[in-house]
C-alpha cells in the first residue's frame, strides 16, 4: 500500500484531533480528551508552535479518490541538563486496519533522523503499563524502560494544584 509521510498543516487539526481521540479510546481514557480543534490549531500553528506533527496518509483504491490519514507522531523538543537536547515523542499512532505495514517504523526513522539532525542525545516517551504490545514495539528496537531500570516517577500538578499554589488573583 502506497504511503507518505509529511509534516502536518494547519488543514490536519481534525484529523489530528480524529488520531488522538482513537489513541485514547485505545487507551481506555477516551473521557480525557478535552482539547478542541482550535487548541490545535492556535497551539500548533501560531508564531511559538508548542508541537509538531507527523502524518502519514494513503491515496484511495481510486487516483481521484482524497489521501486519507492513517497515522501520526506528535512530537516537541525538551531539554535535559545532563545530556542537552532531547525529541519527545508525545502520541504515536496508526489506525488498526494500517498497523503492521511498515508506517509505524516509518515514523520513527523520520523521527530518528529529525534527531540526528538537530542533535538530540535521545527521544523520550512514556508508555501505558498495560500497552503491552506497544512496551514490545518500542523494546524490540531498543528502548529502555526507565521506570524499571531507574526508578523514575511520572508526577503532574493538575490546574486546581497551581492555582493554588499560584499567586492568587486581585480581588
Ligand atoms: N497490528 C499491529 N502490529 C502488527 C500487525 C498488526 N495487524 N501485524 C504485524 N504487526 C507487527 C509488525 O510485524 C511489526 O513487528 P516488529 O516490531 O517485529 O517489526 C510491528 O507489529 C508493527 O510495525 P510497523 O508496521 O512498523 O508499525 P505500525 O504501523 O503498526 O505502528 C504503532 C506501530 C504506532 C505502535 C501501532 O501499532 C499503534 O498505533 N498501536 C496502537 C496505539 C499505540 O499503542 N501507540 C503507542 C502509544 S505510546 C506513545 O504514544 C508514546
Amino acid at each position: 500500500m502506497e504511503y507518505k509521510l509529511r509534516k502536518a498543516e494547519p488543514r490536519d487539526v481534525s484529523d489530528i484531533l480524529r488520531l488522538v481521540k482513537e489513541l485514547a479510546k485505545y487507551e481506555e481514557m477516551e473521557h480525557q480528551v478535552r482539547l478542541t480543534e482550535k487548541d490545535l490549531l492556535e497551539d500548533g500553528f501560531g508564531d511559538t508552535p508548542f508541537y509538531h506533527c507527523i502524518i502519514a496518509e494513503i491515496q484511495g483504491e481510486s487516483s481521484s479518490d482524497d489521501l486519507k490519514v492513517v497515522g501520526f507522531a506528535m512530537y516537541y523538543f525538551t531539554y535535559d541538563p545532563w545530556v542537552g537536547k532531547q525529541l519527545y515523542l508525545e502520541e504515536f499512532y496508526v489506525m488498526d486496519e494500517y498497523r503492521g505495514l511498515g508506517i509505524g517504523s516509518r515514523i520513527l526513522r523520520h523521527l530518528s533522523d529529525l534527531a540526528m539532525k538537530t542533535r538530540c542525545s535521545g527521544m523520550m516517551f512514556v508508555v501505558a503499563e498495560n500497552n503491552e504490545p506497544s512496551v514490545q514495539f518500542y523494546k524490540q528496537r531498543g528502548a529502555e524502560d526507565l521506570s524499571q531500570e531507574e526508578g523514575w516517577r511520572l508526577f503532574r500538578f493538575d490546574k486546581d494544584s497551581l492555582v493554588k499554589m499560584a499567586t492568587p488573583a486581585e480581588e
